[in-house]
């Protein structure tokens, strides 16, 4: 207990737990953490619907090194841009090579697109990713140093049909797993119309400069794109009067971002469109997005964005005019929301089986039958390591397996095996050779009794409701009081076989 207060007295103002000055535990560095077994759950269900959109639209999976050449990320992103210039984890190595831990993923796969000649296959080709990113931002709710994106980039192609399409694609994804959300869409044009548009908005913002928060001063004379961007309160207010960036989008632009809108509204998808959202890299032309959940309408933890951006190959070494368009997803920020809205994810591993043991003879033919089940497929589990019988019931039960396979030393001798329903309590004595087909079949009767729940029974046919874990609870009081008092006899062993019973074995 004094440990847990120790810790809780060790955060800072953002509530990030901060290592006490001399102290011996070891903890994490800030913003960055462990993602625990228990909550494995919601980071394997949003992984197994990022992989399913992916190939359920032709995207092939690509993993680029988490280290790269520094220069991939500031000529990528942009070297006036937060990421690059405030937030990369950025060094020299022992060699005197330049590196960085890739802050995003997109820069990273053009740089591999143009080093395999990817422009020789059939164009776009359609790339997906997904692992950690490294940004030191200032840790806070909803950001860390390091997080983690799945993405899908399509080089090679400029038609508007397909910015659409990775639009939809992003809202699928959160879609599917139950997360409402809606895109901001904007354009922000090709670098010629942009430039007389940043023009417009430094004429409008150079005579509230004192009244701009400290990073939009700087914006203002590295990055005016950004003030539009900005979430201070203090600058907030001068958005709505700012120029507009789609009065300023020459013919091509202005037509290549009207037939996005049209596919979109074609795809009945809750999309709005916000000229004020901007993105944080330089490598952006024409089309950007962003995923706010439905419940944050000023975006402040937007949970991913993406746009086209048709310079960047160029910029990177690559032919002139390859286009491209993709995006990126904050899993972290996803998880945290499936967390929040209380979204019920299946269990990643959820076995089904339980072979205890008691005695050593025991204990070795076990092995073998877990390996057995194993082997063929059957979700099993056990505690070898521990001797004492009643405690692997217990962890049987918590684990809420259907059936436990319990082995002593009379089955051993008789060559069976004990079957534990352990829903109703009931064990059965099997030939231990023919155990893998009888719990095969034990196991199919069980799941189609689960499918026929689902019809809804006859009026006045309804069974008695009982919580599960109530019924297992009462169910292992009853057995635990019966196993006291049985095992020896049902065993057949006396004292000398509990004797090596350890609880702290
Ligand atoms: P981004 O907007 O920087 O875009 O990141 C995409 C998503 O990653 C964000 O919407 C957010 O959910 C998550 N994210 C970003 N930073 C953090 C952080 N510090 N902690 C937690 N989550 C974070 C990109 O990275 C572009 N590469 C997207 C893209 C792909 N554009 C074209 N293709």
């Amino acid at each position: 207990m004094s440990r847990l207060k120790k810790i809780e007295t060790d955060k800072d103002s953002s509530g990030v737990k901060k290592p006490r000055k001399g102290r011996k535990e070891m903890i994490n560095v800030t913003g960055m953490r462990d993602i625990l077994p228990q909550d494995q759950k919601y980071w394997q269900a949003v992984s197994k619907v990022a992989e399913k959109v992916a190939d359920d639209y032709g995207y092939g999976r690509i993993e680029t090194p988490i280290l790269e050449y520094t220069e991939v990320f500031a000529r990528g992103i942009g070297k006036q841009t937060d990421i690059v210039e405030k937030e990369m984890y950025a060094f020299e190595d022992s060699g005197g090579d330049n590196l960085a831990m890739r802050p995003e993923g997109t820069a990273a796969i053009i740089r591999s697109y143009i080093q395999h000649g990817m422009i020789n296959q059939i164009q776009p080709v359609k790339l997906f990713y997904a692992g950690p990113m490294f940004r030191h931002d200032k840790p806070q709710s909803g950001r860390y140093r390091q997080f983690y994106q799945f993405g899908y980039e399509a080089i090679g192609e400029p038609n508007p049909a397909l910015d659409a399409q990775l639009i939809l694609m992003g809202w699928n994804c959160l879609n599917e797993l139950g997360l409402e959300s809606v895109v901001q869409v904007n354009s922000i044009g090709c670098p010629t119309c942009r430039e007389e548009f940043k023009k417009a908005l430094v004429k409008y913002y150079k005579p509230k400069t004192k009244q701009l928060c400290e990073s939009c001063q700087r914006r203002l004379i590295k990055n005016p794109l950004r003030l539009l961007d900005c979430k201070e309160e203090g600058c907030q207010k001068f958005k709505d009067g700012a120029p507009q960036i789609l009065d300023y989008l020459d013919e091509e632009c202005k037509k290549h971002f009207m037939k996005v809108l049209e596919y979109l509204d074609e795809l009945d998808l809750p999309y709005v469109l916000n000229s004020q959202i901007v993105r944080g890299l330089d490598y952006y032309t024409r089309t950007i997005f962003e995923y706010w959940s439905n419940d944050d309408s000023e975006g402040k933890s937007a949970m991913g964005g993406g746009g086209r951006y048709d310079g960047l190959a160029e910029i990177l070494g690559g032919r002139e005019n390859t286009p491209g368009v993709g995006f990126s997803m904050g899993m972290d920020r996803i998880v945290s929301k499936l967390r929040e809205k209380e979204i019920n994810v299946t269990e990643t591993y959820q076995p089904e089986i339980f072979v205890a043991q008691l005695g050593e003879s025991a204990k070795k033919k076990t092995f073998v039958v877990y390996e057995k089940l194993r082997k063929k497929g059957f979700k099993v589990a056990q505690a070898f390591y521990k001797d004492n019988l009643k405690t692997q019931l217990e962890l049987a039960n918590k684990l809420k397996v259907k059936f436990t396979l319990i082995l002593g030393q009379k089955e051993v001798g008789e060559g069976t095996i004990l079957v534990r329903d352990m829903e109703g309590g009931i064990q059965e004595v099997v030939d231990f050779n023919k155990i893998e087909n009888d719990i095969a079949k034990r196991l199919d009767k069980w799941h189609q009794q689960k499918l026929e729940k689902f019809t809804a029974p006859e009026e006045g046919d309804m069974p008695e409701v009982r919580p599960k874990g109530e019924k297992r609870a009462k169910d292992l009081e009853d057995f635990n009081d019966e196993a006291d008092s049985n095992f020896e006899g049902a065993y057949g062993g006396g004292d000398a076989m509990f004797s090596g019973d350890n609880e702290d074995y």
